[in-house]
């Protein structure tokens, strides 16, 4: 893993690395650098004159020894580098090991419309500026190529910064609390301690994690706090939702006061998302709220549970039943902890990504429906968490739009109540959408072919498309009953129109969810 981790925003004069890149890092929180501004500074003059006096191998050395300096800038930093930074091995190859590079894929008309030709300042631009444009278009077309890159041709800003969040592995959720970094980056857990030392977090550190995950990586966190100087002590808990109970959180509350922990310590959260469910609202309950990092390790963590704040955990009558609303400081994600993940478990998370498709992103459906989630799922991780991290930063506290993240869950909790855990989490989310979508198609509002697009994708996730055993119907609506989502004796539905939108606020005659749940069973 590398030590700095700059973003690189890199493409064609006038593609908007500047401006784009600025408002990148206002987003997340960053420091930014523009380097052709870095090169003006130092050399008190314009890079126009520059060229002009002494040229363009002026420019370039001039260039190379101010990219050197921002890349060994100890704060990573959002960089928008020149049009041409890259075109010396050398550069690249320090870029690379400083940070990611993303590059902006921009036609000519997009550049004509960005640079306006009368103000273009630019010296490899300066003259006939079309056909200059065009051929340096042509020449680097190859060179541009090799980066992984963001469309900006014909898009809003707003999905131009979505897409640049997600190829930079970065994403800054704000609106609950203090506005904390989410951070995606494959190894990170090797350097933990590291980690939490630069943000400013405090020990005591009591990891909670379970009997599964600790044995995998709890003893490596511990000796990476510890050569940090964190002092740290561990709880370790049964895996699984059955014990996701009052018990477990005394055992953790328990475990911060043997640990020494003060207001100023910080729970760390290792695991799937019983554990940053239980963790959390542990945090945010001892000596009135500490601070708390999640640290998920399971693909349903990683994409939902993790993100957004909401922590708490079940009585006997419901799932969730109490909880909180409590921010974590920082969510660190390592891709790497999915290699452990069983198979029943990486299927279970993809239920989540299948739905964070359906409300916002098609091409996450089209990679469940193709069969290739499997070999793609370092690359779908940041798009199933760019549609839930943008939907928490415009309504954290679920007074609106947040329940369309509900899609699913309102039949899928019930189903996965009543059979006593026995359905996993994702397994009964699968079937609550598959339930859901037919509800919106018998009421007229979704498109009639939904239901069997979705099934589809549940198939090729290995996931069930009708419910296994016997499970009481009327215990199933009575658990839906008992829901956090119902309003004044009344059930709420999320509800699909298309992949793509799903509504919410929908209220449903209960005959119509027993004849449509009891189409479900096997
Ligand atoms: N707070 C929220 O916004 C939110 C959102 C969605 C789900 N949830 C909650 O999350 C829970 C489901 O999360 P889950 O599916 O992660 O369940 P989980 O925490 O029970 O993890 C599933 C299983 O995988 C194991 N595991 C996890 N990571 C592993 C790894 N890297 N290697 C090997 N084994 C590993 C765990 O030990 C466990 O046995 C439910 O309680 C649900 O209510 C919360």
């Amino acid at each position: 893993m590398l030590e700095r981790d700059h973003i690189f925003i890199y493409g064609p004069p006038g593609s908007g690395k500047s401006y784009l890149g600025s408002r990148l890092a206002q987003i997340l929180g960053l420091p930014f650098i523009d380097l052709d501004q870095e090169i003006e500074r130092e050399a008190g003059v314009a890079i126009s004159e520059i060229f002009s006096a002494s040229g363009e191998g002026s420019f370039r050395r001039q260039e190379s020894e101010q990219l050197k300096k921002v890349s060994q800038c100890g704060k990573d930093s959002v960089v928008a580098l020149g049009g041409g930074t890259l075109l010396t091995e050398e550069n690249q190859q320090l870029v690379e090991s400083s940070g990611r590079v993303i590059c902006l894929h921009a036609d000519e008309s997009t550049i004509v419309r960005n640079l306006d030709n009368h103000k273009n300042t630019r010296p490899l631009l300066a003259g006939d500026f079309h056909s200059k444009l065009r051929i340096l278009l042509e020449q680097r077309a190859e060179h541009y190529n090799q980066f992984s890159h963001v469309d900006v041709r014909q898009r809003s800003e707003d999905q131009i910064l979505n897409d640049l969040q997600i190829e930079s592995h970065r994403f800054n959720i704000q609106g609950m609390g203090k506005p904390y970094a989410v951070r995606l980056q494959p190894g990170s857990l090797d350097r933990v301690g590291k980690i939490l030392q630069d943000s400013g977090l405090r020990g005591p550190i009591l990891i909670v994690s379970d009997r599964n995950i600790y044995p995998l990586y709890g003893r490596q966190v511990e000796l990476r706090l510890q050569q940090a100087g964190f002092v740290s002590a561990a709880v370790v808990l049964e895996p699984g939702e059955k014990d996701k109970n009052l018990a477990a959180i005394q055992r953790i509350w328990d475990g911060c006061v043997s640990a020494g922990m003060e207001r100023a310590s910080t729970i760390l959260a290792l695991g799937g998302g019983v554990v940053s469910d239980l963790a959390g609202f542990a945090a945010s309950s001892y000596m009135r709220g500490i601070a708390w990092v999640a640290y998920p390790t399971s693909l349903l963590a990683m994409v939902d549970a993790s993100l957004g704040g909401k922590t708490g955990f079940d009585l006997p009558q419901g799932k969730n039943l109490i909880g909180a609303f409590y921010a974590p400081t920082k969510v660190l994600v390592d891709p790497n902890c999915l290699a452990s993940l069983p198979i029943s478990e990486v299927r279970n998370g993809m239920a989540e990504v299948l739905k964070h498709g359906i409300i916002a992103d098609p091409s996450l459906v089209e990679l469940c429906r193709s069969g290739r989630w499997h070999s793609n799922l370092v690359n779908l991780l940041p798009k199933a968490m760019a549609v839930k991290i943008k939907i928490l930063c415009a309504d954290p506290y679920e007074k609106g739009q947040r329940a369309v993240l509900n899609f699913g869950h309102t039949v899928g909790h019930a189903i996965e109540l009543v059979s006593g855990f026995r359905l996993r989490h994702g397994e009964a989310v699968g079937l609550g959408m598959l339930a859901e979508a037919q509800i919106s198609v018998q009421l007229g509002l979704a498109e009639p072919e939904l239901p069997a697009e979705i099934a589809l994708c549940l198939k090729q996730l290995g996931l069930p498309v009708s419910i296994p055993g016997a499970l009481p119907i009327d215990a199933i609506l009575a658990a839906m009953q008992k829901d956090k989502k119902i309003e004044g004796g009344r059930i709420k539905f999320a509800l699909p129109q298309r992949v793509g939108r799903v509504d919410f606020g929908i209220e449903v005659e209960i005959e119509l969810v027993r004849s449509v749940i009891m189409q479900l069973m096997g």
